[in-house]
């Protein structure tokens, strides 16, 4: 009986404590992809609801919140290395506290919290409404673990908490999870199957970023042509809705039209794109909103019939280059962006030079490109031995690099001596006397500030350029303005 009253008090002292010490402070790091630069806005929304203030100083954070990714074992050594320092600053701070979110949670689970003792709370990516319940656990001194991911939930009815925002450009979740199964990726497993959000609610959010002085838009997806949205549920329960659902359904193309139309000065770009499931209707669509911007990112990972096969990636070399033709076709001055992986199992040297003329013939503007990573629980670790030595993966992963500046460059020196309208983002990382912005096609451009601001769109003339960046001059604002 004693023990209990004992509790009770100490149960009441703490809760005089949390009411006397205002409120508490959340400092939230993001890893990855930008679903998790997104993600972590949606969770200080849910947070600041429960009276948490965020904070960019993390000594002075009451509770830690690192949401991580595992798309590479790199991507995962470095956000243990954090909770090595979120360790250190621990030992002056006791009462801080520690959780992991996104895909590392969702993948380890429980065994985080054995692995790396700092760590009070696992929380998986469709969790985070139960974050208040959770954050209670550990207040209360007890672990907290919750890792179940879901059919439906697609955040859609928070509005998130721009976080590190430039007031300007704002990302957009419209799908969740993925069911493509690449076998080499881990999303599937720890994002969970594909499903989409009320094209509404994207539409409402979108308008609100635009009425609080926002002009572009990234719409966020794994995979954002599969959007479909035919009343909620599961992409591949589809085939099980009814007759109405189906005749009211919206997809990606649908989507894409909404959101031009309900803003037409807003700038919108998508991403990813997946060439097996882009069709020609929003190919079509792009060119037909001046607001939607020319920009397609497009990842194809390797250039050989082979090697896609072996990645279960849904469609050939050639039907990729008759997508390019289209592409190019309607949109003529459109910019493409690819995902290269070097060293895939069984890539054999021919394999790797197919990958190289693949790029030769598209030539891209941009790339993100990579070595083989053997992700533990995907298809490939499980059937495919990761056979390519590392000397070899890191020799085929420079020659990637190194064609794609080329290529870069190339694009970048098609801008110089033309116009472009730019939308002005910030001061450029190099000189506060310039403005640093994009042009449509998602090049960044630079240019002296003058009386700009951010926010307006100005046309650029350009004057000069190096593989990254376009460098010019403002000649005026543009019709957008
Ligand atoms: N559709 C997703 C792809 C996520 S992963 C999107 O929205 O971007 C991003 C990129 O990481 C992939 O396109 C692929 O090029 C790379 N990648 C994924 N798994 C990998 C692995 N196991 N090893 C190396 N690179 C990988
Ligand atoms: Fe991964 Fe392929 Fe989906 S790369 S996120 S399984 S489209």
């Amino acid at each position: 009986m004693e023990k209990v009253i004992d509790e009770a008090l100490q149960g009441s002292a703490l809760v005089l404590e949390t009411d006397t010490r205002g409120p508490r402070k959340l400092y939230i790091e993001s890893y990855g992809c930008q679903m998790n630069f997104s993600d972590s806005e949606i969770v200080a929304s849910i947070l600041a609801r429960e009276g948490f203030d965020t904070t960019q100083e993390l000594e002075e954070a009451d509770l830690v919140l690192v949401n991580t990714c595992s798309i590479r074992e790199k991507a995962e050594t470095t956000v243990r290395k954090r909770l090595e320092k979120f360790n250190a600053v621990k030992k002056n701070k006791p009462q801080m506290k520690v959780g992991v979110l996104g895909c590392m949670a969702e993948r380890l689970k429980s065994q985080l919290l054995e692995e790396e003792k700092i760590v009070d709370m696992v929380v998986g990516p469709d969790a985070y409404k139960d974050l208040p319940n959770l954050i209670r656990e550990i207040d209360d001194g007890r672990q907290a673990v919750n890792v179940i991911l879901s059919k439906e939930e697609t955040y859609g009815d928070i509005a998130p908490v721009r976080l590190n925002s430039n007031g300007v450009t704002a990302f957009v979740s419209i799908t969740r999870g993925c069911d493509n199964m690449c076998t080499f990726c881990v999303v599937p497993f720890t994002r969970g199957r594909e499903r989409s959000r009320d094209p509404l609610s994207i539409v409402k959010e979108v308008s609100e970023l635009w009425d609080n002085g926002f002009k572009e838009v990234t719409l966020l997806g794994q995979n954002v042509d599969s959007y479909l949205w035919y009343g909620g549920g599961l992409k591949k329960d589809y085939e099980k809705a009814s007759e109405v659902q189906k005749a009211t359904s919206v997809n990606f193309s649908g989507l894409l039209k909404m959101v031009a139309e309900a803003q037409p000065r807003m700038r919108i770009r998508f991403s990813t794109s997946n060439p097996q499931d882009m069709t020609l209707d929003v190919i079509e669509t792009m060119a037909s909103y001046s607001n939607i911007c020319n920009y397609i990112h497009l990842p194809v990972q390797s250039g050989s019939d082979k090697i896609l096969k072996r990645m279960n990636r849904l469609h050939t070399r050639a039907e990729y280059f008759e997508l390019i033709e289209n592409i190019r076709a309607i949109i003529p001055d459109c910019a493409i962006s690819q995902d290269m992986i070097a060293g895939f199992p069984g890539e054999s040297e021919q394999d790797h030079k197919d990958t190289l003329s693949l790029m030769e013939y598209v030539k891209y503007d941009f790339g993100f490109m990579f070595a083989y990573s053997e992700r533990p629980g995907t298809m490939a670790a499980r059937k495919l031995e990761d056979d390519i030595p590392q000397e070899t993966k890191i020799r085929r992963l420079r020659e990637i690099i190194e064609l794609q500046q080329k290529h870069s460059l190339l694009r970048t020196r098609q801008h110089v001596g033309k116009t472009a309208e730019v939308l002005i983002e910030g001061t450029s990382k190099k000189s506060d006397e310039h403005w640093m912005g994009r042009n449509s096609q998602n090049t960044v451009v630079v240019f002296p500030k003058e009386d700009y601001q951010p926010g307006d769109f100005v046309n650029v003339h350009i004057q000069d350029c190096t593989s990254a960046t376009l460098i010019g001059k403002a000649v005026g604002y543009s019709e957008n303005n």
